[in-house]
């Protein structure tokens, strides 16, 4: 099975109603047939996918939100539902990001039980998974992700088909230290023969941190490296655009 090249901005906590519409114009009039091999996809805060939605149907981005909770509906005070965001045209979520594991204390139980939610409505959940500075530096980085998996690798394998998985090491994002592509690509193929074990092996593995137009090139030269997750340079249209043509 051939995969396509999945390329995604994830925006933080960035952005207004203008600064928005300028990028999303612009990566809609320079987008080209950047799109023909690579899935390309934003992420925004809750409050502007009404916006992503009107800029972007018709058009070839995709765009998805970048968490939900893990229930249905009820009382959780400030909580956003799988369904809420399928009513806004999301078709992608992005889930255990490290900064809401290591701000908001997801644990990797409260990262299934929400990608179960998403499978359930129908959304494809992006899993982050990725060690901290001390973790690689203590040569733990294979144990850390086995943890962050494996709980995930138990779903069946239909639903397991149906995600996608992004590694990005903690030390590497937002500092200008990307992995280097053999770095990266020595984790990937560690996750790809955890997946295969667990029988979906053409899971897309995207890769995150300090991802720029400079490096993306060689980064997807790599076997195992289907794609990126994009922080910062996905708040600059030539710059996405750059890594998405890469
Ligand atoms: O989710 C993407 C992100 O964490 C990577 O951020 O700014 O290093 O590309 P950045």
């Amino acid at each position: 099975m051939t995969k396509k090249r999945l390329v995604m901005g994830n925006w933080k906590m960035h952005g207004s109603l203008d600064q928005n519409a300028q990028l999303l114009n612009q990566l809609i009039a320079d987008l080209g047939n950047a799109h023909s091999q690579t899935d390309i996809v934003v992420c925004a805060p809750h409050p502007y996918l009404a916006q992503l939605q009107q800029l972007l149907s018709g058009s070839p981005i995709q765009w998805g939100a970048q968490n939900m909770s893990e229930h249905e509906a009820g009382a959780f005070t400030g909580e956003v539902s799988a369904t809420m965001l399928k009513d806004f045209g999301c078709q992608w979520v992005l889930l255990g990001h490290s900064e809401r594991r290591a701000l908001y204390g997801e644990t990797d139980t409260l990262v299934l039980a929400k990608t179960q939610a998403a499978l359930q409505a129908g959304l494809t959940p992006v899993v982050c998974v990725g060690e901290t500075e001390a973790e690689h530096e203590q040569n733990q980085t294979q144990s850390v992700i086995l943890q962050q998996l494996q709980q995930l690798l138990e779903l069946s394998p239909d639903l397991l088909r149906r995600l996608v998985i992004a590694y990005e090491p903690v030390w590497a994002i937002g500092t200008g230290k990307s992995a280097s592509p053999e770095q990266a690509q020595s984790v990937h193929a560690y996750i790809r023969g955890l997946l295969q074990q667990a029988e979906a092996p053409n899971v897309r593995i995207l890769y995150g941190g300090s991802v720029n137009p400079t490096n993306a090139a060689d980064l997807f030269k790599m076997p195992d490296i289907d794609g990126a997750l994009v922080g910062g340079a996905s708040l600059k249209a030539n710059d996405f655009l750059s890594i998405a043509a890469a």
